[in-house]
């Protein structure tokens, strides 16, 4: 399997599905998380499932067009309340958030997102929508914007130094591949003291801006919270603290419409999912559940 589903199970215990009722699956990716709350919903139960990713929506259509209770769109989840409207989709028991990309875009899409990879760097979820590549912010914009960059989309302390180094660099050759990027900021931060990549900030912070994640994530709860029917929750998993920062913000917000926070404590990963599945070991769950009509 190319993407194991993070704590599915706590999931499944938290949104609770039962027969013929609807659900959003917000970032559908390979639809390990849609596969198993169909199973509790059928037999006329819904899913409307948006993934962003038309590269991803064409490998994973012919799966989906068998199943007559799924509903895949090419969307962002920053419009769903506009897409749960024109495709006629109410009666919503839960939504589903799992942020970032999935282990699919790491290792198959070709774009950069890894690292560990030697690929032109572009980092963008949506091609066709989104103009600007890492590419070209890496070789064409100032030291100041780059430093800022790091900084608020990656928490990345040695921001100002990675781009006076990036800055110096491609002077001589333009950065093209995610492996020179990787090399450059691992030589400017130095031998690693933890277990974490010394690139990890500077992908996130690219990745994060390029695709807006953080924007379209405060949108997107709140809209998802408008379509909720009474009782309905939304349960999303971040994988680093500035998505952790959004949805807080944005479940103190909900309090104030009656919004109930189910997960008093965050919910994380068992170890032995975590030594399963490395990828879960940033993994937090938090839901809250609508009280309002
Ligand atoms: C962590 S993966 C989801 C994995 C999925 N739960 C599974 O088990 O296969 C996140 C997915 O959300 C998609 N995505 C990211 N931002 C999105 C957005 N704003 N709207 C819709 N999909 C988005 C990514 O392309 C990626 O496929």
């Amino acid at each position: 399997m190319i993407h194991k589903p993070v704590l599915l199970q706590e999931v499944i215990k938290y949104l609770n599905p039962q027969k013929n009722e609807n659900f959003i699956d917000a970032t559908f990716g390979l639809g390990g998380h849609s596969f198993e709350i169909l199973k509790y919903i059928k037999p006329e139960g819904k899913i409307l499932a948006l993934e962003w990713d038309p590269f991803l929506v064409e490998i994973i259509k012919p799966q989906i067009m068998a199943q007559k209770n799924i509903i895949l769109k090419n969307e962002n989840f920053k419009r769903i309340k506009k897409i749960a409207k024109e495709e006629n989709f109410t009666n919503v028991k839960g939504v589903i958030f799992d942020l970032g990309i999935s282990n699919w875009h790491y290792q198959k899409s070709n774009r950069g997102f890894s690292f560990k990879k030697n690929e032109y760097l572009d980092m963008r979820i949506n091609p066709y929508e989104i103009k600007l590549t890492a590419f070209d912010i890496i070789n064409y914009f100032s030291k100041e914007e780059l430093t800022d960059i790091f900084l608020k989309y990656g928490e990345e302390k040695k921001s100002k130094l990675i781009a006076e180094e990036i800055v110096k660099r491609r002077k001589n050759k333009k950065i093209e591949t995610s492996s020179e990027l990787a090399e450059i900021t691992a030589e400017v931060k130095g031998k690693r003291k933890s277990k974490i990549h010394p690139a990890t900030q500077v992908f996130m912070a690219l990745r994060n801006f390029i695709n807006q994640e953080l924007e379209n994530l405060e949108i997107g709860l709140e809209e998802a919270y408008e379509i909720l029917i009474r009782g309905g929750r939304i349960a999303v998993i971040s994988f680093n603290g500035l998505e952790d920062k959004v949805i807080k913000k944005v479940f103190k917000k909900l309090k104030n419409k009656r919004g109930l926070i189910i997960t008093k404590n965050v919910v994380r990963p068992k170890l032995e999912e975590i030594q399963n599945n490395p990828s879960a070991r940033s993994a937090k769950l938090r839901v809250i559940e609508k009280n309002d009509k």
